[in-house]
């Protein structure tokens, strides 16, 4: 039988490969478009979209740490008004479906951006985005299982889009929160949002990055906190789990898909290397040619090889 690389997140999302650009490393696929192209993408998932426009926290808003990065962005998006009526026009006339990635201050706001983005053509699905740390009261839905049920139940009577949520490993029992947003009506949940971090300059003896004072960690030294996560919510969930932490290559990402992610985002990788997701696209379905898969869960099945050299 022949390979068939598609993703079925639920509810009619399908994506033609697991492998994405997460969230605030793609912008809203515009600029990259020119740089890397965007036809081999699983999936686009795009900036945090709030109601109005924001101009995000003072600068400077990232730093780099060891095997990782720091960022303090602040959701600087122009709210979803633009979205809706100048992006996703143009989103609709490309091949990968894009996610549009919704942050906001309290149930109401995310409420009002996914009625606002319902049924537009050019939004292939929404990735509910209660994990931020960069703005007060950021965490507060993704780390009170009761709340964030609160805010999916909610969005879920006002559209019919597919609806991801993106979570935070910023709790006890991610599981816990994973568990409640399926039961209020999630599709799929994306795991994990950054870890909450700081660093320190003793020059200034205060935060290098002046947002919040903390801000949240990503890259290759988060990877292996993000795939303890995501084999604990295969566990915990029966509906599928995007991974994210720390992907840098092929291999990065069959481990994820090894641990249980029925699909994988890119994220700060894409900030060094900006074509690594085209690599990634590329060794993953070498991969699959060479084992002789027929889908991606039979990665859980089979021994993930080291990376060719
Ligand atoms: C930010 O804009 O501060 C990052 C978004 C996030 O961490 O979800």
């Amino acid at each position: 039988m022949a390979f068939d690389a598609t993703v079925d997140l639920g509810r009619g999302l399908l994506l033609p490969n697991p492998v994405g650009v997460a969230s605030g490393t793609f912008g809203y696929g515009f600029e990259p478009l020119e740089l890397v192209g965007i036809d081999h993408l699983g999936a686009i998932y795009s900036k945090g979209t709030t109601l109005n426009p924001r101009a995000g926290n003072s600068p400077p808003r990232i730093a780099e740490t060891t095997a990782g990065m720091l960022n303090s962005i602040g959701l600087q998006n122009p709210g979803v008004e633009v979205v809706a009526s100048e992006y996703a026009p143009i989103w609709a006339t490309w091949d990968p479906p894009v996610i549009v990635n919704v942050a906001g201050a309290d149930i109401a706001e995310y409420v009002a951006v996914c009625e606002r983005l319902d049924g537009v053509p050019g939004v292939a699905g929404l990735e509910l985005n209660i994990s931020c740390p960069n703005i007060a009261h950021g965490l507060d839905l993704g780390t009170d299982p009761g709340a964030a049920s609160a805010c999916v139940a909610a969005v879920r009577q006002v559209t019919s889009l597919p609806l991801l949520v993106k979570l935070t490993p910023n709790v006890t029992d991610i599981g816990e929160v994973a568990r409640a947003v399926e039961t209020a009506g999630a599709d799929a949940v994306t795991a994990v949002n950054t870890y909450l971090g700081m660093k320190v300059s003793l020059r200034r003896l205060g935060p290098v990055l002046p947002g919040l004072g903390t801000a949240g960690l990503s890259g290759p030294a988060i990877k292996p906190l993000a795939l303890a996560a995501v084999a604990r919510l295969r566990r915990a969930v029966a509906i599928p789990v995007v991974g994210i932490g720390g992907i840098a290559s092929t291999q990065d990402a069959l481990e994820f898909l090894a641990a249980g992610a029925a699909a994988v985002q890119i994220g700060t990788a894409n900030f060094h290397s900006p074509h690594i997701s085209r690599q990634v696209v590329r060794g993953c379905l070498e991969y699959a040619a060479q084992s002789g898969l027929e889908t991606w869960d039979q990665v859980l099945q089979r021994p993930v090889r080291p990376e060719p050299a």
